[in-house]
């Protein structure tokens, strides 16, 4: 999912580029605001931590691109391909280090694990 600082900065064809290059394809994709509801219910694993309320509010600011992606052992590459949370801290070249400007506003999102993986692809493509 490209977050809401990403897009509103203009950097969505950038990231879908960089996407594509490390063997992504894209099975579905679609552009959207969330609801003050959907990302509660989309980041409700984070409700006790301290910056749950922030995250909320940044990522209903603008419209973000959900993707659902596909490739070998595609989860625990699009974490290297996007780099640390913070982007002081991402490696050279992954988007992250490329695009965010905060903790916060980092430019992308990526699943943990497969199975968060089939539930955040649910959550924005029901039936995909
Ligand atoms: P993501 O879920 O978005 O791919 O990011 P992540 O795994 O690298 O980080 P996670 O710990 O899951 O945190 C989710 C998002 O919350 C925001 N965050 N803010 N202010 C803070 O200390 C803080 N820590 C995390 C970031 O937008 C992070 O991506
Ligand atoms: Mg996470």
């Amino acid at each position: 999912m490209i977050k809401p600082d990403a897009v509103a900065e203009g950097h969505t064809g950038a990231i879908i580029q960089q996407i594509e290059k490390a063997g992504y394809k894209i099975i579905a994709l679609t552009k959207l605001q969330m609801s003050p509801a959907q990302a509660a219910e989309f980041y409700a694993v984070h409700q006790a931590r301290p910056f749950f309320q922030s995250l909320c509010d940044f990522m209903t600011m603008g419209e973000i691109i959900p993707m659902i992606l596909e490739k070998e052992n595609a989860v625990e590459d699009f974490r290297k391909l996007i780099g640390s949370t913070n982007p002081a801290d991402a490696a050279e070249g992954t988007i992250r280090k490329n695009f965010a400007k905060s903790i916060e506003a980092n430019a992308i999102h990526g699943s943990d694990s497969d199975e968060n993986a089939a539930i955040e692809g649910a959550f924005f493509f029901p039936g995909v």
